[in-house]
């Protein structure tokens, strides 16, 4: 199959911090998955972080990582286009036309804009409340099929629906209505120390995450940490949230299912379980940890790929572009 034939798969990571197992076992794990069967993009947000304060030398060193670690985590560069979001100016020209269709109504109900309104008060500044119209550009430049995401993208995913049916609704069809990929169990993996809160790389409280580059003891420590409850009853249900929470996480990454697990430490008292939690999880972490520096120490390597990335990607993009700026009555520019 060419890859015109294919459907498209695609999805972004913002490079706004050290990302956690919530953002690798809810996402970044799933896309190496559709790379033989679909056409896949996946990139990296830079234009989404700078909602939020950030350092330059941070946000480009982070932007490096993130690329790494999609490749360290399974994607392979020769069957998926990796890119930077930045440099493809398209992302920004669709999300100026799609602004021009998102209701501020709409907009104002996005749960994202309204806790992260309240965690960054003294910067509330206009592209917070427009993220989910470039996410939609994003989507939509490359006729996209399917999002595989966390459950917390799943009301942007909706707007970008919506954004897409009402463009073609008012001027024909021109966007493919995209839908979300979430994994049921590991759609939202929650904080180590509050089981009602996602796990989350802003978290104040490091001991509420793992990061994916977190050290072996560190890991270990933190999982001993993990808050569960006094029941003494090793079960999976939604009373024994921080619990059910950890065997799901061990099931990630043991790919075992949820019932083998019960069964094997029913009876037990939780500090085995977590002690083999920890384990398990270094034992899955150290390889990606050992690929993802190895890339990252080799610059001309990573430039080649998001350089050749963006090129690719732009050829979709502009193709898109240029139907939508036709549809909606603006001229074309002609080459002297
Ligand atoms: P971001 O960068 O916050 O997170 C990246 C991915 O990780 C998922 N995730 C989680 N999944 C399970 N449990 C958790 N605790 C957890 N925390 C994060 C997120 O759902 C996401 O899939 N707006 C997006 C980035 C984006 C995007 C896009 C995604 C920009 N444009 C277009 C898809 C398509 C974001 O901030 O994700």
């Amino acid at each position: 199959m060419t890859d015109k034939e294919k459907k498209v798969v695609l999805s972004l990571v913002q490079p706004s911090g050290e990302l956690t197992i919530g953002n690798y076992l809810g996402a970044i794990r799933n896309f190496s998955k559709f790379q033989d069967e679909y056409n896949c993009f996946f990139a990296v947000a830079d234009m989404h972080a700078i909602t939020v304060d950030q350092v330059p030398a941070d946000l480009r060193r982070r932007t490096k990582e993130v690329l790494a670690l999609f490749i360290a985590s399974g994607i392979d560069p020769e069957k998926c286009t990796l890119f930077i979001q930045s440099q493809v100016p398209e992302h920004a020209q669709l999300s100026w036309v799609l602004n021009s269709q998102a209701h501020m109504g709409q907009l104002s109900r996005m749960t994202q804009f309204k806790s992260k309104s309240k965690e960054h008060s003294g910067n509330i500044n206009s592209a917070l409340f427009t993220y989910p119209v470039l996410m939609a550009a994003d989507i939509l430049l490359y006729q996209t099929d399917l999002v595989p995401v966390g459950e917390d993208q799943n009301q942007h995913l909706e707007l970008a629906r919506d954004l897409a049916q009402r463009f073609n609704a008012r001027y024909s069809e021109t966007f493919t209505v995209p839908n979300a990929f979430i994994d049921k169990e590991m759609g939202k993996i929650y904080s180590l120390k509050d089981p009602d809160k996602k796990m989350s790389k802003s978290d104040p409280d490091s001991n509420s995450y793992i990061l994916i580059n977190d050290k072996s003891d560190v890991i270990r420590k933190k999982i001993k940490r993990a808050v569960t409850d006094d029941k003494n009853n090793f079960s999976y249900n939604d009373e024994q949230k921080g619990l059910k929470n950890l065997i799901n996480i061990y099931s990630a990454f043991s790919q075992k299912s949820v019932e083998e697990i019960v069964k094997k430490y029913r009876g037990e008292n939780y500090s085995n379980f977590k002690e083999d939690l920890g384990d398990l999880i270094v034992e899955k972490l150290s390889p990606i940890q050992e690929k993802y520096n190895e890339i990252l120490n080799d610059k001309k390597y990573l430039t080649d790929i998001y350089t050749n990335g963006a090129i690719k990607a732009e050829k979709v993009a502009y193709k898109t572009l240029s139907k939508v700026y036709k549809k909606i009555g603006f001229l074309k520019r002609e080459m002297l």
